[in-house]
């Protein structure tokens, strides 16, 4: 085992819905699984508009009813650099992972792919709550929890002690 801990970075459109739920929820089943020490987790936008925000208060209300905080998060731009400091990123949204896909340097350490190809292994997006209701972001954290346990299951063998 190593002891640098796994760097996970999650990335949508605007860092204010999708991606900071996805962090939040996969921090929480870390923590719940008492792994929180083996990982190093942040997200991150693909567009400016809001950068420095905090997440949509509807996220925010979300996490807080299934016992997890996102309030402290900020938004912000996904650099280069992360390519190579982080493990694995993810686009939560077909669109984000072409995107990301168009921007990832060859040299790139990361592995970067889509959210639900690499937790669920289907080809499909974490829809864009922003425009909907609070139920749009509810469906959003069913698919971040489930992916989260499937993403920490298979993370495993990885982080933990051999
Ligand atoms: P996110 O949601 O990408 O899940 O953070 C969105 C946030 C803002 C916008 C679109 C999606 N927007 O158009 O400003």
């Amino acid at each position: 085992m190593t002891d640098t801990p796994y760097a996970i970075l999650f990335v949508c459109l605007g860092n204010i819905c999708r991606s900071p739920l996805a962090e939040g929820a996969f921090r929480h089943v870390a923590e719940q699984a008492g792994l929180s020490d083996r990982f190093r987790l942040d997200s991150a936008a693909l567009g400016r508009s809001h950068l420095g925000h905090p997440p949509d208060r509807r996220a925010m209300m979300v996490a807080a009813r299934h016992g997890f905080d996102i309030s402290t998060l900020r938004a912000r731009r996904l650099m280069r650099t992360d390519f190579e400091s982080f493990d694995l990123i993810l686009g939560m949204d077909r669109i984000n992972f072409a995107d990301l896909r168009a921007l990832t340097p060859r040299e790139a350490r990361a592995e970067v792919a889509l959210y639900r190809e690499r937790t669920e292994g289907v080809q499909e997006s974490v829809p864009d709550p922003y425009y909907g209701t609070i139920h749009d972001f509810e469906t959003v954290y069913q698919l971040v929890e489930r992916g989260s346990r499937a993403l920490l299951e298979s993370l495993l063998p990885r982080v933990q002690a051999a």
